[in-house]
């Protein structure tokens, strides 16, 4: 497994890797080499956090082990589930044995006995199917866990978070308590749809993540072999940068930048204009409305001196909707809103919700039940035996 000298050292391992480093994020990864603490990426959407990780993984040699967190996830994917399949079959191919051993039982009662003394042959190691977080701790070679979009996981599956990462330990009633032989680097995601808990907070090294400056931007894109000319991506990096500026609803990531130099190189443009970027506009801004916004400012954008007209109000702008003065209805904002998950996007975190429109009313917290997040730690122990 490599080690890291100096600050230096990752981010030279890291561009090795494609991942292009800023020096500040580069002493975070550095420092989560050195100390067993988690790091956690809070950042905007496509600024390279899940990516971060997956560098982090080939930098150190490590496998990369990945926990996708959504809402409802309760902790047997997280932590481990019994192989039930596999149970079933074993069962099945020795039902002779098993019938051995109730073959001369007198009655029901002494048949069940008979089979509870047998029970930890089937809730063994051999059925036991690890899920990332037991993985992570069992595995023999050390790893980089990646516990990506945490922020959408519920809070009771949070606090299995915290209880694993305290101690990097696993306990399975029925088997026993696994504990890493070689801490993994943990780093966790968030887009912030919701704040996480303070204890989770505290007990992570924290990097937040925004958009690159000018020149890092500019370095990724190149670094991605688009087919843009050098000049062309310079100017486009700074086009985004303007866009990111408008008020937009979801503001272009790098990732979009990314695209749209491959989209224009596809098109084999040799110059920026106003009128080529309004044309691939969608490729950075994805609703309708920033997608207005975005074309009326390109022209600014592309040439500061250039004369840019009034914010129009969709009225015959070639995007179909040059007929009602209703805005909800040319934005079709009352769709989006029912397609909205709750809790998604309440705080219009990073300029993701229109700004222009009035706050939302507040959404209900979900409801935990009692049992979620109570399995698998020591206070369980009876609970789970007792089954
Ligand atoms: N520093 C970087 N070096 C190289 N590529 C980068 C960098 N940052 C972002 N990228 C590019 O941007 C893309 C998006 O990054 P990534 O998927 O990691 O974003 P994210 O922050 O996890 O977004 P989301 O919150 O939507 O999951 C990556 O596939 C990668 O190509
Ligand atoms: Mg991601």
């Amino acid at each position: 497994m490599s080690r890291f000298d100096s600050v230096d050292e990752v981010v030279e391992a890291l561009g090795e890797e494609g991942y292009i480093a800023d020096t500040r994020l580069a002493t975070t990864v550095f420092l989560v080499t050195r100390m067993d603490k988690p790091l956690l990426i809070e950042g905007p959407a496509g600024v390279g956090k899940t990516e971060l990780a997956k560098a982090m993984a080939k930098i150190s040699g490590r496998r990369l082990l990945r926990l996708q967190c959504y809402e409802g996830q309760d902790e047997t994917k997280a932590l481990y589930e019994w192989d039930y399949g596999k149970q079933l079959l074993y069962t099945q191919i020795l039902r002779e044995k098993i019938g051995q051993v109730v073959a001369d039982s007198p009655d029901l009662q002494d048949a069940v006995e008979r089979i509870g003394a047998q029970e930890s042959v089937f809730f063994s190691e051999r059925f036991l199917a690890s899920r990332p977080l037991l993985e992570s701790v069992r595995s023999k070679e050390p790893v980089v866990l990646l516990i990506d979009e945490v922020d959408r996981a519920d809070e009771a599956l949070e606090a299995v978070l915290l209880e694993t990462l305290a101690e990097y330990q696993v306990s399975v009633p029925e088997v026993g308590t696994f504990v890493a032989e070689q801490p993994p680097y943990v780093v966790l995601t968030s887009n912030n749809t919701r704040d996480l808990s303070a204890a989770l907070k505290r007990r992570c090294l924290h990097l937040f993540l925004d958009y690159p400056s000018a020149q890092r931007e500019l370095a990724i894109v190149k670094s991605k072999n688009t087919g843009l000319p050098d000049a062309l991506a310079a100017q486009l990096v700074d086009v985004v940068r303007g866009l990111r500026e408008l008020e937009l609803r979801k503001a272009p990531s790098i990732s979009e930048t990314i695209d749209w130099a491959r989209t224009l190189a596809v098109l084999g443009v040799t110059e920026l204009t106003a009128g080529i970027l309004s044309d691939t506009a969608s490729v950075v801004v994805k609703y309708d409305k920033d997608v207005r916004k975005a074309v009326s400012a390109l022209p600014r954008l592309v040439d500061p001196n250039a004369e840019v007209p009034e914010h129009d109000h969709g009225h015959g702008h070639g995007h179909g909707h040059g007929h009602g003065h209703d805005d909800s209805e040319v934005d079709g904002r009352a769709v989006r809103a029912g397609k909205d998950e709750p809790g998604r996007h309440d705080d219009g975190y990073y300029r993701t919700k229109d700004p222009d429109e009035p706050a939302p009313e507040p959404s209900t917290p979900r409801k935990v039940t009692a049992d979620r997040g109570a399995r698998s730690f020591g206070a369980n122990l009876g609970r789970r035996r007792a089954l």
